[in-house]
């Protein structure tokens, strides 16, 4: 494959990651920590989310929008790192529209890598899951999971309010706190036995310390950027043929479908620097 002309910056080949909003980036900064030598392009849409409470056929359109708008940037891959998208928009991606688009593209998301890891992380085969409305109700974790250790005993809890409270930065102040608190109690009071949570939502791993805090130290609360930077790590040595065609130069653009300057100011909190976004309709 021969280097694409990306219409903001250099010819590259970057690594595409997508998120409804900001949550990706935390998704994006621990690939970024595992992989700094390939390019990156984030998306984030932030316009139209959160994607949490959307039905499958809106979050499958929006998503497939960013994909190909992303494909048209000059990615060969893109990671769809956002559980919401990953649970209903993936898997018809993946199977109906990249063999028309372009069978040699790849579309990857995160719950796979996560509940490939499940079993590592668990003592007691009792597993917390936090995620939004359309990540739980989907069933995704549960039905995956099955297929690689279907002894492990999983609850689920829907957490619809934690992404606005996150992306309105109110997730420190008294009331959010609560909201939190309610749902974290509400999980570990499904089953004691639990040892390990997910945070099947990439915008959630802003809240790990003080879940954790509000948990003590015998349930360890995991955070999927890590688990997804890794697995990505092992396909690419699994598939020299993408790996051969990324481009290498370290460097990251950051898109949104909303005003940059929000963008850029909310951004901070995931990623610890400042960054200059650019907008983008798709
Ligand atoms: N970050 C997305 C996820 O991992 C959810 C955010 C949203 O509801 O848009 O599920």
């Amino acid at each position: 494959m021969v280097a694409f002309f990306c219409s903001f910056e250099i010819m590259i080949n970057p690594i595409g990651v997508f998120d409804s909003g900001y949550g990706g980036l935390t998704v994006l900064n621990e690939i970024r920590k595992q992989l700094p030598q390939y390019d990156y392009i984030y998306l984030g849409d932030n316009a139209r989310a959160p994607y949490g409470n959307r039905s499958f056929d809106v979050v499958y359109e929006f998503t497939l929008e960013a994909v190909k708008f992303l494909f048209e940037q000059g990615c060969p891959l893109v990671i769809l790192a956002c559980n919401t998208a990953s649970a209903k928009a993936l898997r018809t991606i993946q199977q109906n529209d990249l063999p028309l688009i372009d069978s040699f593209k790849r579309v990857l998301g995160v719950i796979r890598p996560s509940t490939e890891e499940i079993k590592s992380l668990t003592n007691s085969n009792h597993v917390g899951i936090l995620g939004t409305n359309g990540t739980i109700q989907s069933g995704s974790y549960i039905i995956e999971l099955r297929k690689f250790a279907p002894e492990i005993h999983i609850v689920q809890h829907a957490c619809p309010m934690w992404v606005p409270l996150i992306e309105n930065n109110s997730h420190k102040s008294k009331a959010g706190k609560m909201f939190i608190k309610e749902d974290v109690e509400h999980l570990i009071g499904m089953d004691d036995l639990i040892d390990t949570i997910i945070l099947a939502c990439t915008h959630y791993p802003i809240l790990q310390d003080y879940i954790q805090e509000l948990v003590g130290p015998k349930i360890k609360v995991i955070a999927q950027g890590p688990i997804v930077a890794k697995k990505l790590e092992n396909y690419l040595v699994v598939h020299p043929e993408m790996e051969k065609v990324l481009s290498i130069n370290g460097s990251c653009q950051y898109l949104t479908t909303e005003n940059t300057a929000i963008f850029n100011q909310n951004a901070r909190q995931f990623l610890n620097q400042e960054i200059e976004s650019k907008h983008v309709l798709i």
